[in-house]
């Protein structure tokens, strides 16, 4: 074949151009994160990358042997948990900080960075101490989240969340998987104390401040976990069976809250499912209602190893899948090739981690120090330990402690103080002050005999203690040591006693009826002997409760005279319990969850944990997994006081309840118009009427008309707390309503509705604590926002009402 000139001409005209092409395309440089458009770096991303970014790195569980080199990674057993296959990556690329629980994978060529996410809701969880680096990064213990719920104050929980995103910056680290707002339920659940309340006002209301506090630091948060994830019992796939109702009012009002006061950068969804479906699973609850009818702009991670189809998480909008494994960016990438996940989805997905990425500290090059003010941090963390503390019992002014009075102080916790609860929500922390020591700072003499035998007496029940066999579970407690002996001999040389009684739990389990919401048979002899030999002198007793949970106080408080308490109070506790013991502070916390007089009370106590059904033939029980298990939470919105004041049930202490050293009076109070328009204000005045300067929390509760819906009694709609009060000093507080804040959720229209009628507004100091009711007149009915039918469950629910 002869090619003519013309040809010819042609074909070099058209190689020139080729080559001409991809010189200029190999001169095109490629579009960088943070310095092209996200379009244009989704864009140059192959599906393989993008299905790896949506994918994290993989975790190196304790103990866990790294994959095999060159050999397709195989699912690991660990003492009877059976995980997913780890990405080789988790091994191979050397982490940014040592001991986080998740990073995502890089796409140098494009300039995205890894990121960082680490544990949890009470300080940063880093390991303390890095192999060949003589340097420690202990982290800040700061109060656990019940304990700041109770401080019912929005401010000082900010400056929480101040101290606490500094020192996540400070060590390098972008998001911190926190704060945690799941409603307590029932007293039970073994992570209550990472979550905040029963109401989810104050759920939420807690949530906003803290993640306010830590973004202003410019790090990130993950609110968690998203949604109706009430129990440890078989968390990993239990069915919560639901109303849309309870849902919506109960369960989602404290995100929708967060969400909208605060963005945080992240959202974890949970591992449970809800009416059939994993959380991670369901489109209605990620991308709907979250992203779409609340606005949320950042992304959703899945919590570790949650859900089970990566292809319906993505499609769900559940943006990231953590701690990520190579099979599910195998399985993302076939489900683009075939059809069941779309392009769209999947950078729609891309696009929302990018848009977070590009905040963080690693893309931003932030040069952290690894030496976070640990000291300030501690007194943020005392500070705000003593201002959660509750006052349950005062009788005759056993409380405050005068300096110089010898204190026989008694009880294992006193000398081995829970600073936190276990698991995830557990901080690698320096220290943790111990009762006795905080008293001797504050001048209060601790009997150094009974210190001597305690302290003896727990290094002998240490060294008998089983071994943890779990990662997750703290060792069984010591039982409380045998007094006998020891008792009279302090009621005659001290002047008062202190028992603290410690309880502690976590993540992987609930608690127990016996021995852990009641007292065992040990605390029980403890505190009669210790109550009856020192009344024998006629010296008081107080009783400090260092737990994470609701428990029994109604068959033994009447033995003593004082009960404070304490919860788990962070690394300065011992110093933070002297400072309310001693007066230094007043007390000035307020229950956000009921003490019921007994478990069978709790409104939830027939349908906790739910029940379990036969294992499929030849399935290995796993407890990663757990047994086929449901739960119907009959209760619907019955939930906490809402409950126990519907169905006039006496709690031993009430919501919202707490004690000071000092006495206010409510006076004043004043609504702002009789007929809603668009808002209402009810405005009171406080007055500290005793000796001591104190802080009061003003509560308004509602009662909404209730011709066509079953409601609670009353609900809380907003609280305040008021400054240091000078004995004599006054302050008013205004609360204001909007219309939002009258509307119930009605499920047959998919909208929350504000029924026409009259609202009384109850303005006390406790959910009983009444000190003025007065009411205003809704003339016509208001559809608040009007939603979309979604989470609807497959069986009927006897749910019970009030009428
Ligand atoms: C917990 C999460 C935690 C995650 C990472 C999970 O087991 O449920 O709360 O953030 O682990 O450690």
């Amino acid at each position: 074949m002869r090619l003519t000139q013309k040809p010819m001409t042609a074909l070099l005209v058209l190689l020139s151009a080729t080559v001409l092409t991809v010189h200029a395309q190999a001169q095109k440089p490629l579009p960088k994160l943070g310095k092209s458009s996200l379009k244009e770096v989704v864009n140059a991303m192959t599906v393989e990358e993008k299905a790896k970014l949506v994918v994290g790195m993989g975790f190196k569980m304790p103990g866990m042997p790294p994959p095999v080199k060159g050999e397709k990674p195989k699912p690991i057993n660990i003492g009877g948990f059976t995980l997913p296959p780890s990405d080789p990556e988790a091994y191979d690329v050397p982490e940014k900080v040592v001991g986080t629980a998740g990073r995502t994978h890089a796409i140098l060529r494009l300039g995205i960075p890894s990121i960082t996410v680490s544990d949890g809701p009470a300080g940063l969880r880093i390991d303390p101490t890095r192999p060949n680096d003589k340097r420690t990064y202990y982290a800040t213990a700061f109060p656990v989240a019940t304990l700041l719920a109770s401080s019912w104050d929005t401010a000082l929980v900010k400056k929480v969340g101040v101290a606490f995103g500094n020192e996540i910056r400070e060590y390098g680290v972008d998001v911190i998987l926190g704060p945690a707002l799941n409603i307590h339920r029932n007293p039970l659940g073994g992570r209550n104390f990472e979550y905040y309340s029963e109401d989810p006002l104050v759920a939420g209301s807690m949530t906003a401040a803290i993640v306010n506090g830590i973004q202003s630091q410019g790090v990130g948060t993950s609110i968690k976990h998203f949604a109706a994830n009430n129990q440890e019992t078989n968390r990993n796939s239990v069915n919560t069976i639901v109303s849309e109702r309870a849902m919506r009012e109960i369960y989602l009002k404290g995100f929708e809250i967060a969400v909208k006061a605060s963005q945080p950068w992240t959202v974890m969804s949970s591992y449970n499912r809800v009416n059939g479906t994993y959380t991670s699973e369901r489109r209605d609850l990620q991308t709907d209602i979250l992203k779409r009818e609340w606005g949320f702009k950042g992304f959703v991670m899945t919590d570790w190893f949650g859900g089970h189809d990566a292809v319906a998480q993505m499609n769900a909008g559940n943006d990231l899948l953590m701690p990520g494994n190579p099979d599910q960016s195998d399985a993302i990438v076939a489900a683009v090739k075939d059809g069941t996940l779309t392009l769209a989805q999947l950078d729609a997905n891309v696009t929302r981690m990018l848009k977070i990425i590009l905040k963080s500290p690693t893309f931003k090059g932030y040069k952290y120090s690894d030496k976070p003010d640990l000291k300030g941090h501690a007194a943020v963390s005392r500070t705000a330990a003593a201002q959660g503390m509750i006052l349950l019992k005062n009788d005759g002014a056993t409380l405050p402690l005068a300096k110089g009075k010898k204190i026989a102080v008694f009880g294992n916790t006193s000398y081995a103080l829970i600073a936190g609860g276990t698991g995830s929500g557990d901080v690698h922390k320096a220290y943790t002050a111990m009762l006795p020591q905080g008293l001797a700072n504050a001048g209060i003499k601790v009997q150094p005999e009974l210190a001597k035998s305690y302290a003896d007496y727990l290094v002998e029940a240490k060294a008998k203690q089983p071994k943890s066999t779990n990662f997750f579970m703290a060792p069984p407690p010591i039982p409380e040591m045998d007094v006998t002996g020891l008792v009279e001999k302090e009621a005659d040389g001290a002047d008062a006693a202190i028992i603290t009684i410690g309880r502690n739990a976590g993540e992987g389990a609930d608690r127990k009826v016996e021995n852990d919401f009641t007292l065992t048979d040990a605390e029980k002899a403890l505190i009669n002997s210790v109550s009856n030999a020192f009344h024998a002198k006629g010296k008081k007793v107080v009783v400090v409760l260092n737990i994470g949970g609701v428990i029994e106080v109604a068959s033994w408080r009447d033995s003593v005279d004082g009960i404070l308490l304490a919860w788990q109070p962070g690394l300065e506790g011992g110093n933070a319990i002297a400072d309310v013991l001693s007066g230094k502070v007043n007390p000035s916390g307020k229950l956000a969850s009921t003490f019921p007089v007994a478990y069978q009370d709790v409104p939830s106590a027939k349908n906790f944990p739910g029940k379990e059904f036969p294992r499929p033939a030849g399935q290995q029980p796993n407890p990663m997994v757990g047994a086929p298990s449901e739960v119907v939470y009959q209760e619907g919105v019955y939930v906490g006081y809402r409950y126990y004041d519907s169905f006039k049930i006496k709690p031993a202490y009430e919501f919202g309840y707490g004690l000071s050293y000092t006495k206010f009076k409510l006076s004043d109070v004043k609504v702002s118009t009789p007929e809603f328009k668009g808002s209402v204000s009810i405005s009171v005045t406080v007055k500290n009427t005793g000796k001591a300067a104190g802080k009061e929390v003003v509560q308004l509760y509602l009662t909404a008309p209730n011709q066509t819906l079953d409601k609670p009694a009353q609900e809380l709609k907003a609280f305040a707390k008021t400054g240091l009060l000078a004995p004599g000093q006054s302050q008013v507080v205004t609360l204001t309503l909007h219309a939002g804040d009258l509307a119930s959720f009605y499920t047959d229209k998919s909208a929350w509705v504000a029924d026409a009628g009259e609202y009384k507004v109850q303005i006390g100091t406790s959910s009983r604590e009444i000190a003025k009711s007065v009411s205003f007149k809704l003339a016509k009915e208001i559809v608040t926002e009007k939603t979309h039918k979604s989470l609807t469950p497959q069986v009927a629910i006897e749910e019970v009402i009030n009428k």
